[in-house]
């Protein structure tokens, strides 16, 4: 039986903040096609599941949203799904969901409304997992509507193949987006309201453009041509590899005053011999060498990272060399997971799998030393003053959200407006937030 053609939509992300981005621009792109945003997915004729591939079961969860999304009379509404999963399972997963009528690959979502036209017709289940060579990009609207802060997609995908990470294979080979591009649509998103803006790419330092002139830029010209944009407060970028850290964007740290002073920086491990395995191309050496040159341009910054516990054949000796590591590193924030081998990777085929009960161990062990560090780091800024620029409202009538610099949250208590950048006094240091007044 065909499904109605849709006149409201849902979109779920799930995963990193390129699929927030993306999530964003599939939202723009079926409002422009005349669709409204639905309060949620139970009130939604079109619902898209933007899905994520990185660790876990992510497939089996995604078959499991597919279940919930039946309604109590057993109709389903139309279903896409979207992100890295419908780029690693394709057909397989409207074979597996047949209330599932539409796949799309990330780099294919701009054809969501042709492909909820070829779901109507119900000839077949409409899949597109293409990469093809002219971008999304191009054939999405302008962007519109921003919240105080935004994220723009500079570069996509990766060439590093690091042995554990379906990346490379879900988004595809690394890709720059021009400076024109970049540039218009910073200027979109500022005209739309934004002060901060985070430059997203899965390998964000290793862009490349050339700029008006036709020179050649990195990372760090492009930000030092972004801050002089009338309206932009706050730049960020995420996510960097230790090898693309160049002079231009280390520099950058201490000449861009709208650069915020953090850094996120995955090492992923601690021991040269699991580095090597992981196909990571840089030691332990070059990556402090790295972290040491950054904080010399700014003392200040605060330092993030992914680590991964459990990676095939990691002896205790291994884990302990991490520990040292983040010891010597102290930082301001990191994330942590268990290995979780993914299909198709090299590193799923390895001897040696850590039994779960180690994982857990170490993840814990891990995981107490960084809220430790993050704690600290946290305390070093009680009592500073700092511009605060707020994103939401707190759980407290009056009391408002936003980030210090640092990428802190901060609770603000006397209610300044929601895009407001205040200064503020800090009053207290949490674990995870830091809670200050406005300044007098
Ligand atoms: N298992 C566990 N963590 C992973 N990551 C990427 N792939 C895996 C995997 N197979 C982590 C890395 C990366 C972050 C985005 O997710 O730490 O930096
Ligand atoms: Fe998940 Fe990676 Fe895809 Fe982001 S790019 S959604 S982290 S698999």
């Amino acid at each position: 039986m065909n499904k109605p053609l849709p006149r409201t939509f849902h979109v779920k992300s799930f995963g990193c903040q390129m699929n927030v981005y993306d999530g964003a621009r599939m939202t723009e792109l079926l409002e422009a096609e005349g669709l409204s945003a639905a309060a949620g997915a139970d009130d939604a004729d079109l619902v898209v599941l933007n899905t994520c591939h990185i660790r876990e079961k992510a497939a089996e969860k995604v078959y499991s949203d597919i279940g919930r999304l039946r309604r109590e009379d057993g109709s389903t509404p139309m279903i896409a799904v979207a992100g890295c999963v419908a780029q690693a399972e394709g057909a397989e997963i409207p074979r597996r969901a047949p209330s599932v009528d539409i796949v799309v690959g990330p780099q294919a979502y701009h054809r969501l409304p042709d492909l909820v036209r070829e779901a109507r017709e119900g000839k077949a289940k409409a899949v597109d997992t293409d990469m093809p060579a002219e971008s999304k990009f191009g054939a999405l609207p302008a962007r519109r509507r921003q919240g105080p802060t935004a994220f723009l997609t500079v570069q996509e995908g990766c060439d590093k193949f690091c042995t554990y990470c379906v990346v490379p294979y879900t988004r595809g080979a690394e890709v720059s987006r021009p400076w024109a591009a970049v540039m218009d649509e910073a200027k979109a998103l500022l005209d739309a309201g934004a002060r901060e803006i985070t430059l997203l790419g899965q390998n964000v330092n290793a862009w490349e453009g050339e700029d008006e002139a036709g020179r050649t830029q990195g990372l760090g010209g492009l930000i030092r041509v972004l801050d002089k944009l009338p309206g932009l407060e706050r730049i960020r970028y995420t996510t960097s590899h230790p090898n693309d850290m160049r002079d231009d964007l280390i520099n950058a740290h201490k000449d861009v005053g709208s650069l915020m002073p953090f850094l996120h920086l995955p090492v992923q491990a601690g021991s040269d011999r699991i580095l090597k395995a992981m196909n990571r191309s840089h030691t332990v050496e070059s990556y402090l060498r790295v972290i040491d040159r950054v904080r010399e341009a700014r003392p200040d910054i605060a330092i993030s990272g992914d680590f991964i516990v459990g990676f095939p054949g990691e002896t205790e000796a291994d884990f302990a060399a991490t520990l040292a590591l983040i010891e010597r590193v102290e930082h301001a924030q990191a994330f942590s997971f268990k290995y979780s081998p993914r299909p198709g990777t090299p590193a799923a085929a390895m001897d040696d799998q850590i039994a779960a009960a180690v994982m857990d161990d170490r993840l814990q062990r891990l995981q107490a030393l960084l809220n430790d560090q993050q704690y600290a780091f946290n305390r070093t800024k009680l009592n500073a003053r700092m511009s605060v620029l707020i994103e939401r409202n707190g759980k407290k009538p009056g009391q408002r959200i936003g980030k210090s610099p640092w990428l802190q949250s901060v609770i603000v208590e006397d209610g300044p407006a929601i895009g407001e950048m205040v200064e503020v006094d800090i009053v207290a240091a949490a674990p995870n937030s830091l809670t200050g007044v406005i300044a007098r």
